[in-house]
């Protein structure tokens, strides 16, 4: 089968080769001796593949390896009492090996896909929407009715989490950093769009009558200090990821005098032994799917032999909604 690996951790401009490999077993290193087989379709690209091109993700298997978390794709075979069986369309969390013709992912990370759904949607669906749902319903508790702000509205988990609010039935507030990236937060559904600025705290505030009830922060850095200050009591800063780069600290006197909160959200290490959360996470996200709220967005599009570029979009915050690779277009 043809394959993407990453041989050396030098960036998304020299790390990767295209290459020819056997296609592997059905054992998955997360449930050795089993795994469902997927025929890749799509590989989503997310921000884990461009930290391993560097050496810089918390994951780091010997070189060379086949990276790409998640695909959308067709089911080959599956373990005796799994939930897909051979010819099904599926969402699957493979964690590695996703740059390829042919992935494993455990059965507890593989899911039916809608047929509302395509397989590049399908490719976008795992990573960042049971992130969203994760952290928004589970961590930051987000209920009806209420208000989030989402940083990075137009990336794979902002979008994702302007949709999983609304199927949560909160109303949300989307912060981003172009127009054109304001277009797509609207494409996903969000209620209102702030553009970043000097002024963005004050146009939140203004806009959710004084204060949201959760803010969704995958860019941490120096906007965390105006974020805390745009909750309003009870309110909840939910931490999800650091794409600007500096990891904030917080000084706690704030969540004293403002009865706030910050939660962290770590999706993939929380949910990994527990193929029963898994479950629950996949079948809210289905329903959303069913109901209409959850429909990925999908960004630009690359064959595989172009998994630099895509990494690249990444790399340069030019990537909107969810990077995709079409495996089988060469
Ligand atoms: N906690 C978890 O379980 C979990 C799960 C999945 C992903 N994550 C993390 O969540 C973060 C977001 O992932 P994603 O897939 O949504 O990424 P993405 O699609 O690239 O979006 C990230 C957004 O961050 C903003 N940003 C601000 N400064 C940036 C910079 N210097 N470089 C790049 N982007 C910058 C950009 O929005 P603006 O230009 O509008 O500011 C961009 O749209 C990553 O750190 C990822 O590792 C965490």
């Amino acid at each position: 089968m043809k394959a993407i690996q990453i041989t050396e951790e030098t960036g998304p401009d020299s790390a990767l080769a295209l290459v020819e490999l056997p296609e592997p077993d059905a054992s998955h290193p997360f449930t050795p001796g089993a795994g469902v087989l997927v025929e890749v379709h799509c590989a989503g690209v997310s921000f884990p593949e461009l930290l391993q091109t560097r050496g810089l993700y918390q994951m780091k298997p010997p070189l060379p390896f086949v990276p790409g978390s998640e695909v959308g794709g067709v089911v080959i075979s599956a373990p005796e009492g799994a939930s897909v069986k051979a010819g099904d369309r599926v969402a699957a969390f493979c964690a590695l090996g996703g740059f390829a013709e042919t992935a494993v992912a455990p059965e507890f990370f593989t899911f039916a896909l809608s047929p509302k759904l395509d397989f590049a949607q399908g490719a976008g669906l795992i990573l960042n929407y049971h992130t969203a749902y994760f952290a928004l319903a589970m961590r930051g508790r987000v209920k009806a009715g209420e208000s989030v702000l989402v940083h990075g509205a137009a990336g794979g988990v902002g979008t994702a989490s302007l949709q999983v609010a609304k199927g949560l039935g909160a109303r949300t507030i989307a912060l981003v950093s172009s127009e054109e990236k304001r277009a797509v937060a609207e494409r996903a559904g969000a209620d209102e769009t702030v553009l970043l600025g000097d002024a963005w705290k004050d146009e939140v505030l203004e806009r959710s009558s004084g204060g949201v009830d959760a803010v969704l922060d995958p860019v941490g850095g120096d906007r965390f200090t105006d974020s805390l200050r745009c909750l309003r009591e009870d309110g909840r800063l939910i931490v999800v990821g650091f794409t600007g780069g500096s990891i904030p600290e917080v000084r706690v006197n704030r969540l004293l005098l403002r009865n706030t909160e910050v939660v962290g959200a770590g999706w993939g290490a929380y949910v990994m032994g527990k193929p029963e959360l898994n479950r629950e996470i996949g079948a809210a996200v289905n329903r959303m799917v069913d109901e209409g709220h959850v429909a990925p967005i999908v960004g630009e599009r690359f064959p595989m032999e172009r998994a630099a570029d895509a990494l690249k979009l990444l790399d340069e915050r030019r990537a909107t909604g969810k990077v995709v690779l079409d495996v089988r277009a060469g």
